[in-house]
């Protein structure tokens, strides 16, 4: 690193105890009103900066990193999930990135298990028959869902979060079935008790709950296509904690609407207004304004990481959570 302090620029706000630390460490430039930076905000602060401790709403795409001049040397995201940044552009400008992993598996895992129980469970109808005054007592036959205990999920990367999603999934009687990149170690697999499904068509086709827990890359944009959605069958639930674009929600709204899906619990929406719509007004459908890792455990956690990170890369050793294309 140069000999001048290192100047950092954080785009978002961060819970204060980061904010105090990240000042007392750095020559550090706050985020005032915690709105999401324009492409050109972030390029000027590019410039003017060693560190972008960035989060998931910014935009850093190749433009960015051509355009970032030669002073930026690391990307810290507050965060798990780098498919804002272009890593393959960051190298290329001789720019690390970092990221926050681990520290919010168990929180992501809970949002994940609560959403696999509240859609079949049929939690926010109930909710929302109370509240609308459409109670008026308990009947044999009113408001049926249907039980977890006994059925099949099926997980999609089985990294550290789908690891928490099966252990709670196990503790409340599922058995659980993986797909993955790569197969894991054989002791974690025996002590979930998980089925390694090689082909995910063959998996879809035969489990109850699907929870997406793989990153959002481009090899798995749309994983869960229409024609894969449609290896369901139609009492099956979908449960996404990732990325939206990891579905084709379009066509995930379109199967449940016509009663080809039972339901889906989803943490992160889709950009497409009139698809988040859809989904919003279907019954069977559970939203989440990107909550699973939004405790004040796993924020402070973030950004302990990302302090780690920014601080071992500036006093010259390699951050432990250097993020390269290959890793994902
Ligand atoms: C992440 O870390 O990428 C999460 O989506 C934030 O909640």
């Amino acid at each position: 690193m140069t000999d001048t302090p290192c100047k950092i620029t954080v785009t978002r706000r961060l819970p204060a105890e980061i904010e105090l630390r990240l000042a007392d460490l750095f020559d550090v430039t706050l985020s005032d009103d915690d709105r999401p930076m324009s492409p050109e905000a972030l390029v000027e602060a590019a410039r003017d900066s060693d560190v972008i401790a960035s989060t998931l709403g910014d935009r850093l795409d190749a433009e960015f990193f051509a355009n970032a001049g030669d002073r930026l040397k690391l990307v810290a995201n507050f965060g798990a999930g780098v498919d804002h940044i272009d890593l393959k552009a960051a190298i290329a400008h001789g720019v690390t990135v970092t990221n926050t992993p681990s520290v919010l598996a168990e929180d992501a895992a809970d949002i994940a298990m609560a959403l696999i129980l509240a859609v079949p469970r049929r939690l926010v109808e109930g909710v929302k028959a109370l509240e609308s005054g459409k109670f008026d007592g308990w009947s044999p036959t009113w408001m049926l869902g249907h039980s977890v205990r006994g059925k099949k999920l099926g997980i999609i990367g089985l990294g550290r979060v789908g690891q928490a999603v099966a252990r709670r999934a196990k503790a409340f009687g599922l058995s659980v079935h993986y797909h993955s990149r790569n197969r894991i170690n054989p002791h974690v697999e025996n002590e979930l008790e998980a089925t390694y499904w090689e082909s995910l068509d063959q998996m879809l086709a035969r489990v109850d709950i699907v929870s997406v827990n793989c990153p959002h890359t481009p090899a798995t944009y749309h994983l869960l296509s229409a024609r894969r959605l449609k290896l369901l069958h139609p009492d099956a639930f979908v449960v996404n904690v990732s990325r939206s674009e990891i579905i084709d929600e379009a066509a995930l709204a379109d199967m449940i609407e016509k009663g080809q899906l039972a339901g889906a619990g989803l943490d992160v929406t889709n950009p497409s207004p009139t698809v988040s719509r859809k989904l919003m007004r279907l019954p069977n459908v559970v939203m989440l304004p990107h909550m699973a890792s939004a405790t004040r455990e796993s924020r402070l956690d973030m950004g302990e990481r990302m302090l780690i990170n920014i601080k071992m890369f500036i006093d010259g050793h390699k951050p432990p959570d250097r993020v390269i294309p290959e890793f994902l």
